[in-house]
């Protein structure tokens, strides 16, 4: 009998500013939640990342199922109502559509979703961000399931050994991309090097196609005049009996990098990994951050949460995160700290240099070259 796990988040609101989302929004999502218990779903937890709103549900709908997506929708509504009523900032930021059609993708809300059939002992690891993006699980996955530094299991596990598939999204094209690890690790990290474009999906144990691991990474959908689908994301991972065990998972956080996201999300920053209750991004509304929440699936019931990333043993990652947050924030407006304009989020950047177009004028001192080119073709 297979099992569905949905983690489904939006930011409705914020106290104050963009640092985090108050108990009432919670109680608000629960509310409606405990109403659809045993009918519906058969359990869930609610919980946040900074201003992000986490739902974590079991059922046996299926991923992407109508009825899953719009009790999410009007537990987010009804959280709406709250954020509004406190005049919470950016009440609904992430609701933007005007009515449900069917499935939250695409609408604002992110989703990262999978169907299995519970193995004899079923752990699950959720992760819940705040202040980046789905490509920030680029590195990490790779990490977790391609690198036998991180994962010495890779080397050890014989049900391993035929590596894992990885399922990478082109989010400005819509088009995906399936690449076997250890087979074609380089082709894998030409793609998933690129934050910008290339988004890890999800990641299947090639022996058997078992899932392993999945994100909320979305094509950019543009609803209500802006780019969706896109930020603060969540993630599933499936560890133990023949996957990375647990604290292999974890190891690839242990040394943090660089994401896109922070500050008006227009900054790169490094990804601190936190307890669920220092979920709550404030200096330059940041460092990005993530937490990871470990539970025992028992016939769909969540049997925890054990929060990972409160361990002492995560100490050193984030005081290196946070040596690295001085580094890069001493660039203040340049590059490499601020993001490329595409990637910009919060941003009105491209009017502002609009209003200098006129201004410029040919450079004439110097002679013109028509056509530049750079022989870019094998130079080595
Ligand atoms: P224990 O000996 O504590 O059960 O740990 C087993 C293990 O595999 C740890 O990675
Ligand atoms: P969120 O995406 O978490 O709402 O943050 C927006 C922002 O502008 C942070 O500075
Ligand atoms: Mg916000
Ligand atoms: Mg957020
Ligand atoms: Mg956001």
């Amino acid at each position: 009998e297979k099992i569905t796990l949905s983690v489904i988040k939006a930011d409705v609101g914020g106290l104050c500013g963009h640092t985090s989302a108050p108990e009432e929004l919670m109680d608000a999502c629960e509310f409606v939640l405990e109403e659809a218990l045993d009918e519906l779903i058969i359990d869930y937890y609610v919980t946040k990342c900074g201003d992000d709103v986490d739902l974590i549900m079991t059922h046996q709908k299926g991923t992407d199922n109508k009825e899953i997506h719009g009790l999410a929708w009007s537990a987010f509504e009804e959280a709406t109502e709250v954020a509004k009523e406190l005049k919470l900032y950016g009440a609904g930021q992430d609701l933007l559509s005007e009515g449900f059609t069917g499935n939250v993708k695409g609408m604002g809300p992110g989703c990262a979703e999978m169907e299995f059939v519970e193995r004899p002992s079923e752990p699950v690891i959720v992760f819940c961000s705040d202040k980046t993006d789905p490509a920030a699980f680029n590195l990490p996955f790779y990490r977790m399931f391609a690198d036998p530094f991180n994962t010495p299991g890779l080397v050890y596990d014989k049900k391993m050994q035929t590596g894992f598939d990885f399922d990478v999204l082109d989010i400005y094209q819509n088009k995906k991309i399936l690449l076997n690890t250890p087979k074609e690790t380089y082709q894998l990290l030409a793609l998933i090097g690129n934050l910008e474009t290339y988004s890890v999906k999800s990641v299947y144990r090639a022996r058997d196609g078992e899932i392993a691991a999945t994100c909320s990474a979305d094509k950019l959908s543009k609803v209500g005049g802006k780019y969706v689908g896109k930020d603060d994301p969540v993630a599933i991972v499936r560890p133990q009996s023949g996957m990375p065990s647990v604290g292999e998972i974890l190891e690839a956080f242990a040394k943090p990098h660089m994401v896109p996201g922070w500050m008006r999300g227009c900054h790169w920053g490094p990804l601190m990994p936190v307890g669920e209750d220092d979920a709550n991004p404030t200096r330059f509304d940041g460092p990005p951050r993530i937490f990871a929440l470990g539970f025992q699936l028992s016939k769909g019931r969540l049997v925890g949460p054990n929060d990972f990333f409160a361990d002492v043993g995560f100490d050193s990652a984030r005081k290196k995160a946070l040596e690295m947050a001085d580094m890069i924030r001493e660039m203040g407006p340049f590059q490499p700290h601020r993001l490329s304009e595409s990637m910009m989020e919060y941003s009105s950047i491209k009017k502002v240099l609009a209003d200098l177009e006129d201004r410029f004028v040919p450079n004439e001192k110097h002679e013109v070259v028509d056509k530049l080119t750079y022989d870019v073709e094998d130079q080595s």
